[in-house]
C-alpha cells in the first residue's frame, strides 16, 4: 500500500495534463484499477485483517481521489493563467488615428434623397433589377417596335433555344416601379423607387450600372404645378440652398404627357459649377404626368386618377453636390477614393441635424 501511495502521488503531482490525469485515475482507483485490485484481496482475509486492512484500502483510495481532484484544479488555474498571459490586451493604447471605412457617395446621397422625399410624405418602393420586357417597356407604353428600346442600349438575358419563358432584361431605369407599386398599392399613392439600373455605356458620365430615383404621385386632381413645386423643395433641400429655380422643357417620353426635362438654375465661374445661381442651366431629369395608358397598366382608372412621375440619376445628383469629375470612378473601389469622397458611418443624413456635413 505505500509503494502505491507513493506511485501514484509523485505520478500525480508530474502529471502534465488533464488526459494524463483521466488515465491515472483509471489505471489507480478506477473499476479494474490496483487499488480495487488490492480491495478483491480483502475477500480472501480473516475477519482481524479485514478491519485493519479495509479502512486503510478506502483511506487510500480517498487520498488518491484527493490528488487528483486537486491537481486537476491546479492545471485548470494553470491553463487559465496562460490564456489570460496570450490574450492579454493594452486597453490604455489610443485608438487607430482615422476612421477606415467610409459610406459611398451613392449610399449617402441615396440617404439624403429618401430623407428628403420622405419628410414630403413619399414611401420608399422596390422592384427587381432583372425585369420582364413588360415591365420595362410595354407596361410603359413602349412598344416592341419602339425606338427607345434601342436607344436605352438595353440589356437583354440569354435565352437558351426553344425557352420560350418571358424574356427578361436588365431594367433600364426605375420606372417599371411605377407599375410595380400601382399594381400593389393602387390610388392614391405617393412612392419613391431608388435602384440600379444599367444600360451599355461607358465613358466619363456613364457606366454600364447606374442609380436611378423614381418619383410616382397620383390621386384625384395632382398636376405639374404640385410636380413644380415638389422638385423646388427638393432641389433646394438636397443643395442645401434656399430657393433654387427650375426650368421645364418641353420633352418627349413614351410614359408621360406631357412631358418635361428639368433643369436647374446654375452658372460657371472660372470653371467652377455653381448651383442655384446665375443663369445657366442644368439638365437634372425626366418627369410628366403619367400617361393614362401606364395608370391602365398599373390597374388604375385613368378617368378617376392623375398624378406625375419623375426620374433621376443618384450618381450624378452625388457628381453635382459633391463635385465629383468621375462617374466611372464610383465603382473601382479605390480606397484613396473612397476614403477621399466617403462620408462617415456616424453621420447619418437627417433634416433636423443636416444632410451632409
Ligand atoms: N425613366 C426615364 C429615364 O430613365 C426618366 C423618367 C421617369 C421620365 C419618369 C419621366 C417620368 O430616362
Amino acid at each position: 500500500m505505500d509503494d502505491l501511495r507513493t506511485k501514484y502521488l509523485e505520478a500525480i503531482s508530474s502529471a502534465a495534463d488533464e488526459a494524463a490525469l483521466e488515465d491515472l485515475r483509471v489505471q489507480a482507483v478506477g473499476k479494474k484499477g490496483e487499488v480495487a485490485l488490492q480491495m478483491r484481496e480483502l475477500g480472501k482475509m480473516t475477519p482481524e485483517e479485514r478491519q485493519v486492512m479495509g479502512p486503510k484500502l478506502n483511506a487510500l483510495k480517498d487520498e488518491i481521489n484527493a490528488a487528483l481532484a486537486a491537481k486537476k484544479s491546479a492545471l485548470a488555474d494553470a491553463a487559465l493563467d496562460e490564456r489570460l498571459r496570450t490574450e492579454w490586451l493594452d486597453v490604455t493604447l489610443p485608438s487607430r488615428p482615422r476612421r477606415q471605412g467610409t459610406i459611398h457617395p451613392v449610399s449617402q446621397v441615396t440617404e439624403e434623397v429618401t430623407t428628403i422625399l420622405a419628410d414630403m410624405g413619399f414611401t420608399v418602393a422596390e422592384g427587381p433589377q432583372i425585369e420582364t420586357d413588360w415591365y420595362n417597356f410595354d407596361a410603359l407604353n413602349i412598344p416592341a417596335e419602339h425606338p427607345t428600346r434601342t436607344e436605352m442600349d438595353t440589356f437583354y438575358m440569354h435565352r437558351k433555344e426553344g425557352d420560350n419563358r418571358v424574356p427578361h432584361v436588365l431594367r433600364t431605369h426605375t420606372s417599371p416601379v411605377q407599375i410595380r407599386a400601382m399594381q400593389a398599392h393602387g390610388a392614391p399613392i405617393r412612392v419613391i423607387a431608388p435602384g440600379r439600373v444599367y444600360r451599355a455605356d461607358y465613358d466619363q458620365t456613364h457606366t454600364p450600372m447606374f442609380h436611378q430615383i423614381e418619383g410616382l404621385a397620383i390621386d384625384r386632381d395632382i398636376s405639374m404645378a404640385n410636380l413644380k413645386w415638389t422638385l423646388e423643395e427638393f432641389f433646394s433641400a438636397f443643395f442645401e440652398i434656399d430657393g433654387i429655380k427650375t426650368r421645364f422643357r418641353a420633352s418627349h417620353f413614351p410614359f408621360t404627357e406631357p412631358s418635361a426635362e428639368v433643369d436647374i438654375q446654375c452658372s460657371w465661374v472660372d470653371g467652377q459649377l455653381r448651383i442655384g445661381e446665375g443663369d445657366d442651366w442644368m439638365e437634372v431629369l425626366g418627369s410628366g404626368m403619367v400617361h393614362p395608358k401606364v395608370l391602365q397598366a398599373g390597374n388604375i382608372d385613368p378617368d378617376q386618377w392623375q398624378g406625375f412621375a419623375f426620374g433621376m440619376g443618384i450618381d450624378r445628383l452625388a457628381m453635382l453636390k459633391y463635385g465629383i469629375p468621375d462617374l466611372r470612378a464610383f465603382f473601382d473601389s479605390d480606397l484613396r477614393w473612397l476614403r477621399h469622397y466617403g462620408f462617415s458611418a456616424l453621420d447619418v443624413p437627417s433634416l433636423v441635424s443636416g444632410l451632409s456635413r
